[in-house]
C-alpha cells in the first residue's frame, strides 16, 4: 500500500506538528504513487467538486496542499488561482512542480497565518482534518483570512469529527458562517487495501457570513 516506512497508521499516530513536519519530509517523494494512486483517495477529487457545486471561486487557499492533489483537481475544473499551504516545504515542493499553485506557503495551521485578512474567496481542504493533524481552532484563523460570503469546503476524517470535537467548535461559529452542511463520503476507491480500505469522512460545507 505504502514504501516501507510511511502509511496511514503512521499518519495518524503523529501527534504535534513537529511531528508532522519529519514525517511529511520522507513522504513527499512517494505518497502520490505509493499512497493515493495505491488507495484510490478520493478526498481531493471530491473537495474539488465540493467547491465547484457550491459556486466557489478563485483566489483559493487549500490548507494542507501536501503534494498538491486538491490543486490539480481544481485546475481541471478551471478554478484559480489556487494557493496553497502546509507546514511542510517538502511535501509543497512536489506541490509547486505540478504548475498548478500561484504560490505556496510554509504554514502551520495551528498557529497564526502569515496571510493578509480576507486575501481569498474560498478555502479548501483534504486530508488534513484527520488524527493527529490539525483540529477545528484553525477555522478562527481561515475565516479570518477569507472574503465575507467566502466558501469552505473540507474534509474532516469520521473518527476525528466526534473526537476533536468538529462539532461544538462549528456551533460556536454559527454567527460568523452561514449554510453549514455535512455530506459523508468515503475516504478511499475501488482497489483499495488495507484495515482503513473502508473509513469514511465528512465533507463539511459553509460561507462566511
Ligand atoms: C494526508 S496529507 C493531505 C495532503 C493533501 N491535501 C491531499 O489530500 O493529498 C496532510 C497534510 O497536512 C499537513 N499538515 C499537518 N499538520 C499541519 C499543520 N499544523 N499546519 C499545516 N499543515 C499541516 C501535512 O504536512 C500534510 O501535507
Amino acid at each position: 500500500m505504502t514504501d516501507d516506512e510511511h502509511d496511514l497508521d503512521g499518519a495518524y499516530a503523529l501527534r504535534t506538528p513537529a511531528d508532522s513536519v519529519r514525517y511529511y519530509r520522507d513522504w513527499a517523494a512517494s505518497y502520490d504513487s505509493d499512497f493515493a494512486e495505491a488507495m484510490s483517495y478520493q478526498s481531493p477529487a471530491v473537495i474539488a467538486a465540493a467547491y465547484v457545486a457550491l459556486g466557489g471561486q478563485g483566489p483559493v487557499l487549500d490548507v494542507g496542499a501536501g503534494t498538491g492533489l486538491v490543486g490539480e483537481s481544481l485546475a481541471e475544473a478551471g478554478i484559480g488561482p489556487v494557493d496553497g499551504l502546509d507546514i511542510s516545504a517538502e511535501m509543497l515542493e512536489t506541490a509547486a512542480e505540478k504548475g498548478v499553485y500561484r504560490r505556496t506557503i510554509v504554514g502551520d495551521l495551528t498557529r497564526e497565518l502569515a496571510l493578509g485578512d480576507a486575501a481569498y474567496a474560498g478555502c479548501v481542504s483534504a486530508g488534513t482534518f484527520t488524527t493527529g493533524h490539525v483540529g477545528p481552532e484553525a477555522f478562527d484563523e481561515l475565516l479570518r483570512v477569507t472574503r465575507p460570503g467566502g466558501i469552505f469546503a473540507v474534509t474532516v476524517h469520521g473518527v476525528f469529527y466526534e473526537t476533536a470535537g468538529f462539532a461544538a467548535h462549528f456551533a460556536g461559529l454559527a454567527d460568523r458562517i452561514a449554510g453549514f452542511r455535512t455530506e459523508p463520503f468515503r475516504i478511499y476507491g475501488p482497489g483499495a487495501e488495507g484495515e482503513h480500505r473502508d473509513d469514511s469522512g465528512w465533507v463539511v460545507s459553509f460561507r462566511k457570513s
